[in-house]
């Protein structure tokens, strides 16, 4: 495994390992690894000939009162780990290597970005958007790998691919989860015992919905109702938004007649957690 820090040195090496091996598999994180990041590498390695990842904790997707300078970082294991797993290339630029000072130039893929986690974090999707544009032109990968977990991200970077003709297939891994239903995130690492004992009402409001959905229930009022429910026996969570969307357009979906995405977003503590799920009719 090689750790690379510079752009233009990670884009010889990845066009190398192509000219060399083939079709070259890429997993964008931003660090503090677990078990979602590791599932996606093992999709890569499946489907690919060589594996690429990047490890940027990325300041321009975090508002001016979020978690960038406490966000985990701990590269000395992550690169253990995805040595472990298979990863030739790794990248992990500082932050004045993706950004010089008088960076002008976003992506923003308008109306998505405005939806889902975009309406309480302005800004945050311009940020994913950006760097994920970017670490493509670096990476120049044959396919990318995303955890369905982050289910606005998919579709902002599905949208940016389509609208701007970048030359790669996505790739989505389902959620990876805790005996308890909680999805791994990296943020989780911040939750007190208490607030992890009520962190899994997030997956306990969704799992409420699909066994309403298969019982025959599509109106979406009925389901989020329903959902809300269970967050009123978690007094200590926030609930920041709970919605029945199209899981490309990220609309609302009143009726359930087609595909349907879930997603639910809360605060514990500081703690900021999100999981959603998909129905289909
Ligand atoms: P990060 O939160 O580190 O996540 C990296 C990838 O791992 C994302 O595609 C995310 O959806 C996936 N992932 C996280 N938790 C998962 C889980 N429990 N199961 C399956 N996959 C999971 O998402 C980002 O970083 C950044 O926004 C990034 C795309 C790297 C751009 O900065």
């Amino acid at each position: 495994m090689r750790l690379i820090q510079g752009a233009e040195e990670m884009r010889g090496l990845c066009r190398a390992a192509k000219a060399r091996s083939g079709r070259l598999g890429f997993v964008p994180t931003m660090g503090a690894l677990h078990a979602g990041h590791l599932s996606l590498v093992r999709a890569a390695r499946a489907q690919s000939s060589v594996v690429a990842a990047s490890i940027f904790v990325n300041p321009a997707q975090f508002g001016p009162r979020e978690d960038y300078s406490r966000y985990p970082r701990n590269l000395e294991s992550d690169c253990a780990l995805f040595e472990n797993e298979g990863v030739e290339l790794v990248f992990a630029p500082e932050a004045g290597e993706m950004y010089r000072e008088d960076s002008a130039s976003w992506v923003l893929v308008e109306g998505l970005s405005e939806r889902l986690c975009g309406r309480t974090r302005p800004g945050h999707f311009r940020g994913v958007a950006t760097v994920v544009a970017k670490l493509f032109h670096i990476v120049e990968p044959d396919i990318a790998f995303f955890g369905q977990k982050d289910a606005a991200q998919v579709a902002i970077v599905r949208r940016m691919v389509r609208d701007l003709n970048f030359a790669l297939a996505i790739v989505v891994c389902p959620i990876v989860r805790e005996p308890d239903g909680l999805a791994l995130s990296s943020r989780n690492a911040y939750l007190g015992p208490e607030e992890r004992y009520s962190a899994p009402v997030l997956f306990r409001s969704l799992e409420r919905v699909r066994r309403l959905f298969d019982g025959g229930e599509r109106n979406s009022s009925e389901l989020i109702r329903a959902a809300r429910e269970e967050f009123l026996a978690e007094p200590a969570v926030r609930l920041d938004y709970l919605e029945v969307v199209d899981p490309d357009s990220l609309e609302p979906e009143p009726e359930i007649r087609k595909k349907a995405l879930v997603a639910v977003a809360a605060r514990i503590g500081s703690t900021r957690l999100i999981d959603n799920i998909l129905l289909e009719p």
